[in-house]
């Protein structure tokens, strides 16, 4: 299985730069992996876009690349992506804390190239957990002991039952985990579970979580000094949209003798702008930048403190 996979690791690596780059790092071009399919692809794109690259895809969809700033998308299985960057053919990828921390567990994870989590990203969140069929006489982890566990993510689970001092048969699947215990080929499973909508289709009760999991930006512990700025100018703007994500613009009007109340009642708001309104209404106008999400119970609070005219916008662009 592993040698599999190392093989055609190699092959995509070569084809990639075979086809686009004399060398790894020489072209002076950023390299992003992102998951070709699944869970984690639209979303990764979707950060990328709204950091302002504009990527053109390839014809052989291995690829996208930039047109106004000189970072590219390569598109792989998200269990790539850890090695992809240790063996510096990507600087930086996108994949979820299962896979990084799968890895991390492996012989891979001792490489001094091994990559670091640069930002915790605000999607892909799901976790990993022990389930076993409706009715089966498994009520604990404990109960585990010498039967048989279908999983993709043989290290985090080896892992898990060792810390409960249990000793279970893994059954390495690389896919479909969840129908091991229908077929008999295992007497529970160890997925990731996001809705539950899966378990519940294959009627498996979710026993305990071992590894709660988001996307991750992952990036090799060191970057070639010529990338460093487009590196620093990228996490800045990857920050600001993490940050826009929740952020608010809040407008509204108050009593000008209440402004450090309605203030307070502000979410996450630094230090708000105070205009005074025409006319001596001693009323003022509080615009406010809020980084918490906003609520219609704030705007109740808020209208209860005496504010009026209660506006809450989205923030499109945020540079710290
Ligand atoms: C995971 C997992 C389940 C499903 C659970 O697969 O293997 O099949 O998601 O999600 P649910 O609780 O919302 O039903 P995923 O789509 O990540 O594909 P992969 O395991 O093949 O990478
Ligand atoms: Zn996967």
């Amino acid at each position: 299985m592993r040698a599999v996979r190392i093989i055609r690791i190699n092959v995509l690596t070569r084809y990639y730069i075979m086809t686009n780059y004399s060398a790894p790092n020489g072209n002076g071009r950023l390299r992003i992996a992102v998951q070709k399919s699944g869970r984690l692809n639209k979303a990764s794109v979707e950060l990328l876009q709204k950091c302002g690259v504009k990527f053109i895809r390839s014809k052989n969809n291995l690829l996208a690349c930039g047109q106004n700033l000189p970072i590219d998308l390569l598109y792989v299985r998200d269990d790539d992506i850890p090695r992809l960057i240790a063996s510096g053919s990507c600087q930086l990828g996108i994949a979820g804390g299962n896979v990084y921390q799968e890895e991390r567990l492996t012989e891979a994870g001792d490489s001094p190239s091994f990559p670091t989590p640069l930002r915790t990203l605000d999607f892909g969140q799901c976790r990993l957990s022990i389930a076993v069929p409706e009715g089966s006489k498994i009520k604990d982890t404990s109960d585990l002991n010498g039967l048989r566990i279908a999983t993709s993510y043989p290290a985090l689970t080896r892992d898990y039952l060792a810390s409960r001092g249990v000793t279970a048969d893994i059954v390495l699947l690389s896919g479909s985990v969840e129908v091991a215990p229908e077929l008999g080929t295992a007497d529970a499973i160890c997925d990731l579970v996001s809705t539950g909508q899966t378990l519940a289709a294959h009627r498996l009760i979710e026993l305990q979580p071992i590894f709660q999991s988001q996307a991750l930006l992952l990036g090799g512990p060191e970057i070639e000094p010529s990338m460093q700025s487009l590196l620093n100018m990228l996490l800045a703007r990857v920050d600001g949209v993490l940050t826009v994500n929740e952020s608010k613009y809040v407008m509204l009007h108050a009593p000008a003798n209440k402004i450090s109340e309605i203030t307070g009642l502000l979410p996450g708001a630094e230090t708000p702008t105070v205009l005074p309104l025409e006319g001596n209404s001693g009323r003022v106008a509080v615009h406010a930048v809020c980084r918490e999400s906003v609520f219609w119970e704030h705007l109740e609070s808020l209208k209860a403190a005496g504010a009026s005219s209660v506006l809450v916008l989205p923030v499109e662009k945020m540079l710290a």
